[in-house]
């Protein structure tokens, strides 16, 4: 199945050789979609500079071609040189139905795999996820499946917070309550209540912030009762975890956790190399990196803190050992960090220690896929009542409770409810958050997320469910629609064509790591379809060729917003 714009590319380079001669088969075609026809190409321009003839006559010659060709209706030039392109409806209707014929639905193979790490979710032991997490995990796992499908090979890589000073103080208060004790409230998932608790003694208690500090070296250096109080944490948290993210449709495994923990053995050989090559020198006692055009206000040069005076080692150290990992070990041609814009600096300071240490060469790219804040109403980060951070669990569970508020009339059967209600108000938010450009913040407001109209979860999921109710109604399956597709009237052409645009939506977001480009091709698909399902009967069309075409193009629009829907991680229900 044909790309529109690819495969236009190709005519505009053949029409420009044969006009022009082989000398100018590199001239950029230049398409672009155009508000006045489906394309316009630009190649007039810059070819009539280095041809020395007026772009209004090369546009004209190239045109002329244009018009012999199959795919295009009409080619006219415009302006000072423009070329209007549009194509034939039995051109868009042929590549619509081997778009259908097509498992893949016109979604191309990445020409070249590569390998990539994505880095996203960012977990933390013993805390609860809170509102935060939710943009870097749902942004992160629509990548991961994107460029998957796509052909690539992924490596999801949560860099699970497991290690650190504030372990210390964790097993310090978990002595101190005792280990059943312990395992019951944190079981229950009360890590928050535990966390506070740890964090009050030891900003209150000095003999308790003495213990915990001793507590960290003692896990360290591999202490017996450190490590089996320390083991209980990761896993109940990691308990926690699993439930979460499958309630999110998240395709994070245990496997996949990535924790701090396992670059613990390489933090002292990736220091001592460092130092040796010269990029790490010693500044007050420790060890710092300082990568050329990272200044403070002063001018004074901002350090990667590699190693603290005392010996110890920190989030930095780990996160240079991880860049080392995956640029030398794991041998990826890229890695995305899905993080907060607050780590920005951090990120590009370690990204830059890794140029300089020459782990990264020009070869890889290494990119942070930017986050920005989910705010609360008015601009401020989102906060309970009491002043909290939002769990991730309670944002979940009201999109839910309100998700059942909006379908309770349409289902008795109470069981019913509460899955369409979960797949709905899970969908809604998840939806929210990617379909926004995911480095812009937001502000949450669950009335907008649940609405059934508008560029929202519910509305993509209920075109999906409104499509499989003619078929139900026709006692058909999609499948027993085949084509092919024939275009008459405007809303099916538009449908079509739009449809046509899921392989390139897709490569696109693959591309730059943005799922809100995938879930705005779903959302003109989905408005595309309700415009076509207004205007033009399927069921009671006038003839069966018409029937049958129509039938065609409601299981391809079918097919294209269950696959695209799946691609960016949200769960359709059968029926809404
Ligand atoms: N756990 C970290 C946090 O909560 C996020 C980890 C992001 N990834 C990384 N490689 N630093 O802030």
């Amino acid at each position: 199945m044909p790309d529109p714009q690819a495969a236009l590319a190709e005519q505009v380079r053949a029409a420009l050789t044969a006009e022009f001669g082989p000398a100018c088969a590199d001239a950029d075609p230049a398409i672009r979609p155009s508000a006045f026809a489906d394309f316009q190409a630009n190649v007039a321009l810059a070819l009539a500079k280095r041809l020395g003839l007026p772009p209004r006559e090369v546009a004209g010659r190239i045109a002329s071609h244009l018009g012999d060709s199959p795919m295009i209706g009409l080619a006219e030039v415009s302006g000072p040189g423009f070329i209007n392109i549009t194509l034939s409806g039995e051109w868009i209707g042929a590549a619509a139905t081997s778009q259908l014929a097509d498992p893949r639905l016109g979604v191309g193979r990445a020409a070249r795999p590569q390998r990539i790490v994505v880095d996203y979710s960012g977990p933390n032991v013993a805390k609860e996820l809170h509102a935060g997490h939710l943009r870097a995990t749902g942004v992160g796992d629509a990548v991961v499946r994107v460029l998957e499908h796509l052909g690539h090979t992924v490596i999801r890589a949560a860099h699970l917070g497991d290690w650190g000073t504030q372990f210390g103080m964790l097993i310090e208060h978990a002595v101190d309550v005792g280990e059943q004790a312990t395992y019951d409230q944190l079981a229950a998932g009360e890590f928050t209540d535990f966390y506070q608790a740890a964090r009050a003694k030891f900003d209150s208690d000095p003999s308790f912030t003495d213990r915990s500090r001793e507590r960290v070296v003692e896990l360290q250096s591999g202490d017996e009762q450190a490590l089996r109080l320390w083991h209980l944490l990761v896993a109940d948290s990691m308990e926690y975890l699993r439930r979460i993210y499958k309630r999110l449709h998240i395709t994070l495994t245990d496997a996949d956790m990535d924790p701090e923990s396992f670059y613990n053995p390489m933090l002292a050989g990736v220091c001592a190399e460092l130092e040796a090559d010269g990029i790490a020198v010693i500044s007050d006692g420790a060890l710092c990196a300082f990568p050329p055009g990272f200044t403070g206000r002063g001018g004074q040069p901002v350090p990667v803190m590699l190693r603290k005076s005392d010996g110890g080692y920190g989030y930095a150290t780990t996160d240079v050992a991880a860049i080392r990992y995956r640029l030398l070990d794991l041998g990826a041609d890229r890695i995305i960090y899905v993080v907060g814009s607050e780590q920005h600096q951090h990120l590009a300071m370690v990204f830059a220690v890794a140029r300089q240490a020459g782990w990264l060469t020009g070869a890889v790219s290494v990119e942070h896929a930017v986050i920005g804040l989910m705010t609360g109403p008015g601009g401020q980060r989102l906060r309970t009542r009491s002043g909290e951070q939002f769990k991730l669990v309670e944002l979940i569970d009201e999109a839910v409770e309100r998700a059942e508020e909006v379908i309770k009339d349409r289902y008795d059967d109470p069981d019913l409810r509460a899955s369409i209600a979960e797949d709905v108000g899970v969908g809604a938010l998840k939806y929210g958050d990617l379909s926004v450009a995911r480095s812009s913040s937001y502000v949450l407001d669950f009335d907008r997320l649940l609405a059934l109209t508008g560029n929202t979860g519910p509305y993509l999921q209920y075109a999906t469910a409104r499509i499989r109710s003619i078929f139900l109604k026709a006692g058909l399956t999609p499948g027993d629609a085949p084509g092919p597709i024939t275009l008459g009237e405007p809303a099916e052409r538009t449908l079509a064509r739009t449809l046509l645009g899921f392989g390139p939506a897709v490569t696109e977001t693959g591309q730059a790591a943005e799922p809100h480009r995938l879930a705005t091709f779903l959302f003109d698909a989905a408005s595309d379809f309700t415009t076509f399902y207004e205007q033009c009967p399927v069921l009671k069309a006038d003839d069966p060729d018409t029937r049958s075409s129509r039938l065609a193009l409601s299981a391809l629009t079918l097919a294209v917003l269950t696959t695209g829907l799946d691609l960016l991680g949200i769960p359709v229900p059968d029926r809404m």
